[in-house]
């Protein structure tokens, strides 16, 4: 039945999406697991991946017409929108690429020619802080190391009080970088941090770095679009990238690479080499050979899904965000522990201690503890170790990051509590867990084998 016509003639505001709507949308989920790490690859709804479909067909359908008529102007109605969202000043502000680790792999090779042009001496400096995603690291080694830059960490604290705790550390990395007159040429800061899983004051953290003279300031935001409010004239940044498959609910994989329009604008390029080399940074990333684009094509769909939702996506932030807060602090009080930073340096991701008779004592111990949860519980959370400081009494050493998506129930935090209660009352911790190679493999195979029995047997046997 038709929604009654207001009787000012104003048209009707659409009732917004139901629950059950909301479980349509994903019910290509593994209904299997409770998923609790949207942060790692994101999600998809599925009237984004019909939206994807259709662009593809219409590419295999007449490829030419798509090539010469339809990529690029696609391609543009996405730059503006992300231009909009974001509040850059102009449309040539803002590249599509296909993920944050592109992004960098731009503004890094950029750069690196800075230092092979002697606009940049070797022994020049590049900071970013430790718990700069592993991948963007490795970047910054490859590009800037091997030009004969140096790299300066700035170490945080963890769990983290406020903060001016972040903004202390990062002043003193600046300051001792600069002791012996080094000149520090870029700053690589993340707007959320990955793991742990922190807010990053980034707008005090650029002014701080033009206060002390750092030439270039990128914000390796991965996490942030549909998560926390961008301004990225506010922020002040040179360049300043988000997945858009991560809070987005675009399909794998489609990112934006914002850089401030300046001289230098020109001088960037998209590490691919096309015909469209030298068209100015975004027309280079708009065409880097033949490939799928479809994922740049539905930023207009994603609009239109989170238009579904009370109060957009400013109304879906908002919620995640309370109810990542309220489920961690659930969980933490159910296993005795604490959140790893106030609800305000927390996202739609949050960091919840775990019960220290887990005896999470390396990395390794974080991977095969989640491996066990997702094989034996059906809970997907990455697990986080934190090494202990000395002198610390009785430390928490693994952080869960649990986040919150619009797809998920309480259900799937219950279970996941319900899971480490277990561990924790049979008394399992890291030591007695398998090794990951070939454990998870294993047991799925199992699984799908006619061997139920036996897996749960197996399962049985590691908990104890
Ligand atoms: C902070 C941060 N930067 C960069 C990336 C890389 O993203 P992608 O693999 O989509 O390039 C991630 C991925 O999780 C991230 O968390």
């Amino acid at each position: 039945m038709a929604s009654p016509q207001p009787l000012n003639g104003a048209t009707p505001k659409p009732k917004p999406i139901t629950p059950s709507e909301i479980s349509a949308e994903f019910s290509h989920h593994d209904p299997t697991i409770a998923r609790i790490n949207n942060g790692s690859f994101g999600c998809c709804p599925s009237t984004i991946i019909a939206a994807q479909q259709n662009h593809q067909l219409y590419f295999l359908e007449q490829p030419d017409n798509f090539y010469f008529n339809i990529l690029k102007p696609s391609i543009l109605k996405t730059r503006q929108i992300i231009k909009t969202l974001i509040n850059a000043d102009h449309v040539e502000e803002i590249s599509i690429v296909d993920n944050a680790t592109t992004a960098a792999a731009i503004v890094l090779q950029h750069t690196t020619w800075s230092f092979f042009s002697t606009l940049f001496q070797p022994g020049d400096a590049a900071i970013m802080l430790h718990y700069a995603y592993g991948a963007v690291k490795k970047s910054v080694q490859a590009y800037i190391t091997r030009a004969g830059g140096h790299v300066i960490e700035v170490h945080l604290p963890f769990p983290l009080k406020s903060n001016s705790e972040i903004i202390v550390e990062f002043r003193k990395a600046l300051q001792m970088g600069k002791a012996n007159g080094r000149k520090i040429r870029l700053a690589v800061i993340d707007h959320i941090t990955s793991m742990p899983s922190v807010i990053i004051p980034v707008k005090e953290l650029v002014q701080m770095c033009r206060d002390e003279g750092v030439g270039r300031i990128f914000i390796d935001a991965a996490h942030a679009i549909g998560n926390v409010n961008i301004d990225v004239k506010d922020i002040g940044a040179d360049f300043y990238t988000s997945n858009l498959h991560k809070w987005f609910f675009c399909p794998p994989s489609a990112a934006f690479l914002y850089c401030k329009m300046s001289d230098e604008l020109s001088d960037l390029h998209h590490p691919v080499v096309s015909h469209e080399y030298g068209n100015g940074l975004a027309m280079e990333s708009a065409w880097i050979g033949t490939r799928d684009y479809s994922p740049q094509l539905v930023v207009p769909e994603a609009m239109e899904f989170v238009s579904r939702f009370e109060g957009g996506i400013e109304g879906i932030m908002r919620r995640n965000h309370k109810k990542v807060v309220e489920m961690a602090d659930m969980l933490a009080e159910a296993w005795g522990t604490e959140l790893g930073t106030p609800p305000d340096m927390c996202s739609s991701m949050a960091m919840v201690g775990m019960p220290a008779c887990l005896g999470i004592k390396s990395d390794a111990d974080a991977l095969k503890l989640r491996t066990h949860l997702r094989v034996c519980f059906g809970v997907e959370v990455p697990i986080y170790y934190r090494a202990p400081v000395e002198g610390e009494i009785d430390p928490i050493t693994g952080y869960a990051r649990i986040s919150h998506q619009v797809y998920n129930t309480v259900e799937d935090y219950y279970r996941f509590r319900e899971a480490v209660n277990k561990l924790v009352k049979d008394g399992v911790n890291c030591t007695l867990l398998p090794l990951c190679e070939g454990y998870a493999q294993l047991l799925q195979m199992l699984l799908k084998s006619s061997l139920p029995v036996l897996c749960i047997s197996y399962c049985s046997a590691v908990d104890v």
